[in-house]
Parts: C-alpha cells; sequence; structure tokens
C-alpha cells in the first residue's frame, strides 16, 4: 500500500497507526484491513485549492435551500448542516429532528482529515434488559414499544452538531439557526409525504392530544397537502438553541418538557433531568477500507453501518462486478448474496462497542472476507446463511431487530471542499409520537433488541443496558480516490440502508452510473427473504433469481423507501449530486466563488 506524504490527515494517520499497534499488541484494533489495493494511495489527502463550488443533496427542498444560503454566505459544510437540520425537523418531523440522533462523517480537505461524530441517542440511568417485555416475560408489539416513553433516547443531533460545529464551524452558531426559526413562524406548505405519513400515523390511532393537535385539523383529519403549517413552540426552541447551544435541551425548561412527555402514559419511561444533563457526543475514527481503487470511510459502532457495508463491498471485491451490470442476473446475485453474508455477521456481531467487543478488525479482514467470499456459488443461491467466527468474535446471538424508516440522509459540499455526510433519526414515523417543545422525541431504544437472549440462550451484543447505544444501520459514507473526494452517499430505511448505500456505491463506482441513475436503481434487500422494490425491478429478472434459489418476500413490502442522497466529484472536478425520487428532495449546487 503507498502512501501520500505530504499531508498531515490527522483523522486517518491515527487509525492506521491504531491498526499498526493493535496488531503488534494483538488486541482489537480500531479499523481495517481491507483487500489488497489495485493501486493508489490508501488515505485521504489535502485539498486547499477546491475550486469545485458547493453543494447540498437534501430530503426537502426547503432543507436544501437552508444549506445553500449558508453555503452562499461563506459558511463550511457543518454550518450548512446545522441549518439543513433545523430545517427538516420542521418539515420532514416524521424522520429527523433536535429531538433525535446523527451521525456525520466529515472530510476536511484543508489537512485531509477524516473524522466522524456520534450524537446517537442513549439509554437512560434506569433502562433495563427486560423493558420492552411485558409481564410475561414476551417481546411488547412493536408498535405498543415505539409509542412507550420507555423507547425515547437522551437526544443527541443538537450537542453532535454543537461539538462539530466547534471544530469546523465558519459561520455564528446563532446564524445558522435562522431559517428553521423563520419557516417555523411563518409557516410552510405541508407537503404531500408529509401529508401522506400523517395519514400513516393517524391511522393507526394512537397520536398523543398535542402531536394530534398539530399534525391534524381537528384530531384526525390530516393537514392537508399545500395547507400552511406554522409552530411558534420549535421557533422558539431554536431561538433559546440559537442562544445557548446544546444547553437548551438538556437544562431549563425544554428539559423539563422532554422528561415529562417520556414519563407521561402509556407505559412511561425512565428518563431524567441528570440523563439529560449528562449526555456527550462523541468523536470517533471513522471506519475505512480499500474497495478496488478507492477508500471507503464510514461510521464505527454504535452504527452497524460502515462494517456492515464495508464487509459487503469486501465480499463484492471478489468478483468483477463492472463485468456483470445492472441488467445482468449475476449483478444482483452477487450483490444479493454479499448482502446475506454481511448482515449476517452485522447481526449477530455489532452493537455499542463501549459495552460489547465488536470484532470490527475480524469483520473486515481481507482473509476473513475471502472465506466468506467462497462462500458465494456462481450460480444457486446458498441455501442457509449463517453469521461466521471472524477472528476475535465470542459466541453471540443473533438480533433480528430492524428499525423502521423515520430517518434522513443529506451531504453538503462547501466552497473549499470540506464534506458532511450525515444521517439523522427519530427512528419510526414522528418517533414515539410524543412532543416537546415544538418537536417529536425519537423512539430510538426499539433499535435494541427486545429480549437479551437468542432463543438458544446466548447472549444478544445488541441487548438494553442503561448508558448503551442501540445499535444502528445509518451509513454516512464518504469515498476517495487516490486520496480526492470522489463521492458521498447515504441513506434512511432502518436496517435497509446497508442495502441502498452498498447498491448505490456500485452502482456509480463499479457499474459506472450517473448518481441518480444509481440511486434510481431498484432496491433489493436481502437480510433474510430477499425484498425487490416492485414498482423498478423488473419481473423477468425477479424470476431468474428465483430460479437460482433466491427465495423472494411477496407483495410490495418494503424496498421503495429508501431516501438515498449523493454527490460525487466528476472527473472533470465539477460535483453531480443525486435526490432519490422516492422521497421529495433536491439538489441545489452553489458555484465557487473565488471571494468566499
Ligand atoms: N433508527 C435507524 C437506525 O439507526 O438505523
Amino acid at each position: 500500500m503507498r502512501m501520500q506524504s505530504n499531508e498531515p490527515r490527522r483523522g486517518i494517520h491515527m487509525l492506521l497507526l491504531a491498526t499498526f499497534l493493535a496488531g503488534v499488541a494483538g488486541c482489537t484494533p480500531a479499523t481495517v484491513r481491507g483487500p489488497a489495493p489495485a493501486a493508489g494511495p490508501i488515505e485521504a489527502a489535502a485539498e486547499p485549492n477546491w475550486q469545485g463550488g458547493g453543494m447540498v443533496a437534501a430530503a426537502n427542498p426547503l432543507a436544501a435551500e437552508a444549506g445553500a444560503e449558508i453555503l452562499r454566505a461563506g459558511g463550511s459544510a457543518v454550518d450548512a448542516a446545522v441549518a439543513v437540520q433545523a430545517v427538516l425537523g420542521l418539515v420532514e418531523p416524521q424522520s429527523s429532528g433536535i429531538g433525535g440522533g446523527a451521525f456525520l462523517v466529515h472530510y476536511s480537505a484543508a489537512t485531509g482529515d477524516v473524522i466522524t461524530y456520534d450524537g446517537r441517542e442513549v439509554a437512560p440511568r434506569g433502562a433495563t434488559a427486560e423493558m420492552f417485555l411485558d409481564a410475561d416475560g414476551k417481546p411488547l408489539r412493536f408498535f405498543d414499544a415505539v409509542r412507550s416513553g420507555r423507547s425515547v433516547g437522551v437526544p443527541g443531533a443538537v450537542a453532535m452538531l454543537e461539538l462539530a460545529h466547534r471544530e469546523h464551524g465558519r459561520l455564528p452558531w446563532r446564524q445558522l439557526w435562522r431559517s428553521g426559526i423563520t419557516l417555523a413562524e411563518n409557516g410552510f406548505a405541508v407537503s404531500p409525504r408529509l401529508n401522506e405519513l400523517i395519514t400513516a400515523v393517524v391511522s393507526r390511532g394512537t397520536l398523543p392530544a398535542d402531536s394530534a393537535a398539530y399534525l391534524t385539523l381537528d384530531g384526525k383529519t390530516p393537514r392537508p397537502v399545500g395547507s400552511v403549517l406554522r409552530n411558534p413552540d420549535y421557533a422558539a426552541t431554536l431561538r433559546r438553541i440559537a442562544v445557548q447551544g446544546a444547553r437548551a435541551l438538556s437544562e431549563g425548561p425544554i428539559a423539563q418538557q422532554i422528561v415529562d412527555a417520556v414519563r407521561a402514559d402509556p407505559l412511561p419511561g425512565t428518563l431524567t433531568l441528570e440523563d439529560l444533563r449528562d449526555y456527550r457526543p462523541n468523536r470517533l475514527e471513522p471506519v475505512c477500507s480499500q474497495y478496488r481503487v478507492y477508500l471507503v470511510c464510514g461510521m464505527r459502532p454504535p452504527s452497524s453501518g460502515g462494517v456492515a457495508v464495508l464487509a459487503a463491498l469486501g465480499i463484492l471485491s471478489h468478483v468483477d462486478m463492472a463485468a456483470r451490470g445492472p441488467q445482468t442476473v449475476a449483478g444482483w446475485h452477487h450483490l444479493i448474496e454479499a448482502q446475506r453474508l454481511a448482515y449476517a455477521d452485522r447481526d449477530t456481531y455489532v452493537a455499542d462497542d463501549r459495552y460489547e467487543a465488536v470484532p470490527i478488525a475480524g469483520l473486515l479482514d481481507a482473509d476473513y472476507l475471502a472465506s466468506r467470499a467462497a462462500l458465494v456459488s456462481p450460480d444457486r443461491a446458498m441455501q442457509r446463511v449463517e453469521p461466521g467466527r471472524p477472528p476475535g468474535a465470542a459466541v453471540r446471538g443473533r438480533d433480528s431487530s430492524g428499525g423502521t424508516t423515520g430517518t434522513s440522509h443529506f451531504v453538503v459540499v462547501d466552497g473549499r471542499g470540506n464534506v458532511v455526510s450525515m444521517t439523522t433519526t427519530v427512528e419510526s414515523l414522528f418517533g414515539s409520537q410524543r412532543m416537546a417543545g415544538g418537536f417529536f422525541l425519537n423512539n430510538q431504544l426499539t433499535d435494541f433488541s427486545f429480549t437479551p437472549f437468542d432463543d438458544k440462550g446466548q447472549p444478544i451484543a445488541n441487548a438494553v443496558a442503561p448508558g448503551k447505544k442501540p445499535r444502528s444501520s445509518m451509513s454516512p459514507t464518504i469515498i476517495f480516490r487516490d486520496g480526492r473526494f470522489e463521492l458521498a452517499v447515504g441513506s434512511p430505511g432502518g436496517h435497509a440502508i446497508i442495502a441502498y448505500v452498498t447498491k448505490s456505491i456500485v452502482g456509480m463506482l463499479d457499474w459506472g452510473l450517473s448518481p441518480q441513475a444509481a440511486v434510481d436503481l431498484p432496491n433489493v434487500i436481502a437480510r433474510g427473504l430477499v425484498v425487490a422494490e416492485p414498482v423498478r425491478m423488473d419481473p423477468a429478472m425477479i424470476e431468474s433469481l428465483r430460479a437460482m434459489g433466491h427465495q423472494f418476500r411477496g407483495g410490495r413490502s418494503g424496498g421503495e423507501v429508501s431516501g438515498i442522497h449523493a454527490v460525487r466529484r466528476l472527473s472533470d472536478g465539477r460535483l453531480e449530486g443525486a435526490a432519490d425520487s422516492r422521497r421529495e428532495g433536491k439538489v441545489i449546487a452553489v458555484p465557487y466563488d473565488p471571494a468566499r
């Protein structure tokens, strides 16, 4: 592996050093050895003379515009991310917000550093391994758990953005909240998707009174498309955050509102003011592996996303995917099999690594992935896919918890070439459906396994514990070629995020598709039975895959709810973005301006 020698690149340097030291000391390294690269440097390099302009790709036009406005004012990618999140929490409250959590991958063009920020929710001190079991020791029904107070983790998104802004912000923190405040005060038009998802949540008949008053006209009629929705409480909360920072949510009146909402019936949670006060976001090294000529960097635990996407790519690196395009049965067959293997390991071994020894290096070890790739037949589906035993792994039970679709992903590239790839979530639609301060509280703790042991009595790595973070699938990713920024991508979608992101990377890097064409490819999720997006996947392709032995889940279930947003740098230096047409997103380019 050849390294570039000219720039500091602290994040990745530390990561390589940690790998080396860990190898010497025989302990679990912080990162991984991927399949041997074909060529090229394995580090992200500095690029101080960036002239590619900026770009925002986000799930809602108002949020994308808020980010673009910050870029036009000379803001950094992190500055814009704060503005995007402030508006997403208002216009797309079903997906993310200041009552939820997030992961952010950051590339600094000035130094070449790649670093990640962890704003994942934590379980309160009062959480127990049995809190999602009923009086008979059976798991609660999923939606009963979702709308319970027990599902709410300590929110982390704002604290994480505050930390990232402290390190990479250019504009004053206060300025970044203005678009959100103005929109919340003046109102915004309810979009078709927001109306559709209000309709979905109202049809369950479970909304607390304040949420129903906000989302409906009369407690049951969803706010119609195009009607103007104002949220003065949210505006007031953002004003406080603009002045006080994340502290506005962890102490004082809004913190008390959060605690009161969590401790309300049904099934109150245990969250306290101390839990809110003690929350700290983390700055973590990324996990990075080589995929062909690319360096792919993502989130380490508590997300399983980075490890699982890298594992799937590591398995695919044993196949010439470029020769098996999206029109070929072989291309989809290999994509499915790589996913099945990666999901089996991820379900078994990945959890919050402050509580569980997660064998990250073993899961991404080149020899181990070669042994997993060798299980794939070129012309038959594997009968059963079991987790492997990667180097360093303890015996663990398999966790089938999934996660749902209340998540959003966006990408920002700023005028200096810095990149943010951020996935942000309240977990289910409108999170726990509980509100405080004009925003929805997450139900992230239902991402834990509801049971502490599997049916063979093996302990489950992703069991609930106080202070622990539930395993995520969120996969914000940044990819480099020859040390230079190449691509940033991610998606919402619960456990399917891993499939959506892997597909998009293969679509662009192996199949040579534009970002939009790669995002538009059918979604095929292979965790257990295969789900193929019914409206996009050619039935003849599905029949051919069935003939190879692949078993599909029938009907229209799943696959169509991705929200992939990507920005790629073209060979001539220009940026090209994609917004998933399955949602309402938008890409906005901000031309290069030497004065900024
Ligand atoms: N709640 C979605 C995820 O963290 O994967």
